[in-house]
């Protein structure tokens, strides 16, 4: 089936920005996080001081993207205040001589220019992705979307993944390498052998995805990790799926529906960090490594967490000499 691709391909290249529209689903209920989320939006939660959607904001804006159409529910509205001016704080900062915290105060609204998009109700990802669709402007060919529960370190992935669209055309998507009782937690990959001609990173095309199989029926233990450059022909593939994994639209489904009509799919295979901001699993993980790497925190955080440790492992000898709890 012929698509749009060739045509789209030849737009990047000719040098217009190649991602305007960051797209980040942020209307989920945020139940892993009871009884913080029953007021607080689990986006908006802090790593070391900083939410996590900020971070993601920073990362589409350091992308060259111009708009983050952030979607939300009906009753999680107020993540958008964050991306607003609070002009009267940032006076009130400065007039305390407080410069660096009136810098942070401004810092998200600063970033990009953040648009509600509403998702009425939790149809899945792939409803919420399609919500999007009327805040893309009509000359953008691709749809980037960033999941703010996942944080890719280093930062810079979805460069990777605009190159190889660039190069081959098609959508792209960034694959982790996770262990095979992992797997169904995520959407995984059926891939093809690197593909050649990319230096420092692996390519892959895909040649199908199923969101959250059993381990046995898992193709392989490379999964999608949040981070997606979509053809816009997404939006139409999304209004063709049924509801899948868990009775919810899956914009897993959209992009097999879309593999299985030929139109091109490659991983960028990402050799970083992953971390999981959407359960306190992840996420206190995620707040010990950014506030190890904080230069005021960071000191004083490595003497406790050592500390910690020390006492925990007292408290249970047979952890000692490097095995996990899970071992
Ligand atoms: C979503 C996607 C899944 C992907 C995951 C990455 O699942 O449906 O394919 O692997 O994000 O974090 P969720 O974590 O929202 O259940």
């Amino acid at each position: 089936m012929q698509d749009s691709t060739d045509q789209t391909t030849r737009a990047s290249r000719a040098g217009g920005p190649s991602v305007k529209t960051v797209v980040v689903p942020a209307a989920g209920m945020g139940t892993r996080f009871l009884p913080a989320t029953k007021t607080v939006p689990k986006e908006l939660l802090p790593v070391v001081d900083t939410p996590g959607i900020e971070l993601i904001a920073e990362e589409a804006a350091a992308l060259g993207a111009q708009r983050l159409a952030v979607v939300v529910a009906p009753n999680k509205e107020e993540i958008m205040r964050h991306f607003g001016e609070f002009a009267e704080l940032q006076r009130i900062m400065l007039a305390r001589g407080k410069d660096e915290q009136a810098a942070k105060v401004g810092r998200a609204n600063g970033l990009i220019e953040a648009v509600a998009v509403t998702q009425d109700q939790p149809l899945g990802l792939g409803h919420a992705v399609g919500c999007a669709e009327a805040a893309l402007d009509e000359d953008e060919d691709v749809v980037a979307v960033m999941l703010p529960d996942d944080l890719v370190l280093p930062v810079g992935v979805m460069e990777k993944m605009v190159a190889v669209r660039e190069q081959l055309g098609g959508s792209v998507l960034c694959a982790f390498n996770v262990t095979r009782d992992e797997v169904f937690n995520y959407g995984v990959f059926d891939v093809e052998e690197p593909v050649d001609g990319f230096d420092g990173f692996e390519v892959r095309r895909v040649r199908g995805m199923v969101e959250k199989p059993a381990v046995e029926d898992a193709p392989s233990t490379l999964v999608a990790t949040g981070r997606y450059l979509l053809d816009r022909g997404v939006f139409d593939a999304l209004r063709r799926i049924e509801p899948g994994k868990g009775g919810e639209l899956q914009l897993t489904d959209a992009i097999e529906l879309m593999i299985s009509e030929g139109h091109p799919v490659h991983v960028v295979v990402h050799e970083g960090k992953r971390h999981d901001l959407g359960n306190p699993g992840g996420y206190i993980p995620a707040n010990v490594d950014f506030g190890l790497r904080d230069a005021k925190y960071g000191p004083a955080l490595y003497t406790a967490v050592k500390k910690i440790i020390a006492d925990y492992e007292a408290e249970h000898p047979g952890l000692a000499g490097g095995a996990s709890a899970q071992d």
